[in-house]
């Protein structure tokens, strides 16, 4: 092995193999009914803010919620876990970027229901709405406030 050789293998390799890592997004699961189209809008616009999308299919996600401590009171069509954190219904990727970057001790995001102007759904006009946090105790605070449109 000549020396260029050698310091590329021994160096700029596992160099340039870190770059590729950290400039793809978090990974994030999502789960979701077949048939939801505002649930494959949602999943479009996470990849289109740079998210590594694996999308599981299932018949219900009421148990994918219970499984992962979203309160009833939060939910909405689809689920998803990122880096341990759930995220339930149209929750903007900004939201979620700024809960991996403050890392809060809770339980995850929902944006409940289905909030007409929420990413996924995209209707031009649509009432307030509130992206919440909840903790494991089913507590919830808003973390984000929308405006009406
Ligand atoms: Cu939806
Ligand atoms: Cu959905």
């Amino acid at each position: 092995m000549n020396r260029k050789r050698f310091l590329y293998a021994m160096g700029v390799a596992p160099f340039a193999a870190t770059l590729r890592l950290s400039a793809a997004g978090p990974a994030i699961q999502v789960f979701k009914t077949p048939s939801c189209g505002c649930c494959g809008g949602w999943v479009q616009h996470l990849k289109a803010n740079g998210f590594q999308v694996t999308v599981n299919d299932v018949q219900d996600t009421a148990p994918v919620r219970k499984k992962y401590g979203v309160p009833d009171a939060m939910q909405s069509c689809h689920t998803a876990m990122v880096e341990g954190y759930a995220i339930e219904g149209h929750v903007p990727a900004a939201d979620i970027q700024r809960l991996l970057k403050e890392k809060p001790k809770a339980k995850g995001l929902a944006a409940p229901g289905m909030p007409a102007t929420s990413p996924g759904m995209d209707m031009e006009h649509g009432d307030a709405w509130d992206v919440m946090m909840f903790d494991a105790a089913g507590k919830a605070t808003v973390y984000k406030h929308y405006a009406a449109k």
